[in-house]
């Protein structure tokens, strides 16, 4: 008997209202994910990852068109009257935003931010509160929590702060955790301490983590799934060893070339520039209709701009939407 996924997302469209029309940011999105299982989504800067994550989180700006499924063990959260969605913002499905200080009121003393979804929504005493989001800050490693718990936001570090907002969205004990570019405004030694702790917090408590990043070290050591998203599309899906062993659509071996590389050595003289995918990408408004990567692809034909690819499943769970793949193959064959 097939088991019912504890996410699972269909055929996902949004649209955005802007002065100059109606905008595509996601268009026919699916995937699933189950209790401590990761999946990533990666794509270049306007390509969906976070409308993505405020659709699951219903945080959509105002004015968003939707149309699809967005079911969390089974009901249905698309459509979901206001009330209904703040009982599962926070509880069911928590959020760790980019910059901690978007979640984190400054005015407030971190305690108190830590305690107050325990007290409004699973309705403990103010004392126990306490208690538990002592418990909490301890966990996610703040040194000495019982003498910080009063201290405001600004009297932390941001490798700190971080924390502080991961004990906030663990409060309610969330089925789904989504971090979208949780490292991003952190300095490299720390960004490896916090996805430690993310990747030892989904296994302890069996969460599902949605991680988005525009990282692809950080992908491949961090999820298990990935989504490769372009245009508002998932142009690529697999587990995340396969995907990067096969490169397989164009794009997805784009991002691989322009990946940034440790320990590199140069010779003297200016240092090459960085390799990027030529051209930028799509104007939302004005997509091609056929693939969004059409124009920008070295192996582009007629077809894709015409014709939405077909998924080709490549091997279990690995699906690429390319009409070109037979061709690359043969252009990769021909250059061994
Ligand atoms: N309020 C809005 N109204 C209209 N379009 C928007 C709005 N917010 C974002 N967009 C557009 O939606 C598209 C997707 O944006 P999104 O923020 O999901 O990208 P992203 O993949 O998260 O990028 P980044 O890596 O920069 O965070 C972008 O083209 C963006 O310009
Ligand atoms: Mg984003």
């Amino acid at each position: 008997m097939k088991t019912m996924p504890l996410l699972e997302v269909t055929d996902l469209h949004v649209h955005l209202p802007t002065r100059r029309g109606w905008a595509a940011v996601l268009r026919g999105i699916s995937f699933t994910l189950e209790c401590g299982d990761t999946l990533g989504l990666i794509g270049e800067s306007g390509s969906g990852k976070s409308m993505a994550a405020l659709a699951l989180m219903g945080l959509l700006p105002d004015g968003a068109r939707t149309s699809g499924s967005l079911r969390l063990n089974g009901q249905e959260l698309l459509g979901l009257p206001d009330k209904a969605l703040c009982q599962i913002r926070g509880q069911r499905i928590a959020m760790v935003f980019q910059e901690p200080m978007t979640a984190l009121n400054p005015l407030h003393r971190i305690g108190h931010q830590v305690a107050e979804p325990l007290r409004l929504h699973r309705g403990l005493s103010a004392r126990a509160a306490k208690q538990e989001a002592l418990a909490l800050l301890d966990r996610v490693g703040i040194a000495d929590a019982a003498r910080r718990i009063d201290a405001y936001p600004h009297q932390f570090s941001g490798g700190q702060r971080q924390r502080i907002t991961i004990a906030m969205a663990l409060a309610c004990g969330p089925e789904v955790l989504i971090a979208d570019e949780p490292t991003t405004a952190l300095d490299v030694t720390l960004q490896q301490q916090i996805l430690d702790l993310l990747a030892e917090l989904v296994t302890e408590r069996q969460m599902a983590l949605l991680l988005i990043s525009h990282d692809l070290g950080v992908m491949a050591r961090q999820v298990r799934r990935l989504l490769v998203m372009y245009g508002g599309s998932v142009v690529e899906s697999g587990p995340t060893a396969e995907i990067f062993q096969t490169l397989a659509h164009p794009y997805t071996r784009g991002l691989w070339a322009a990946r940034p590389r440790w320990g590199v050595s140069y010779p003297p003289g200016p240092r090459p520039p960085l390799p990027t995918i030529a051209g930028s990408v799509p104007d939302l408004l004005d997509l091609p209709a056929g693939c969004p990567f059409a124009g920008r692809c070295a192996f582009t034909a007629q077809a894709c701009y015409t014709t939405v690819p077909p998924p080709t499943l490549l091997a279990d769970g690995h699906v690429v939407r390319c009409l070109r793949l037979d061709a690359i193959a043969a252009i990769d064959k021909n250059k061994k």
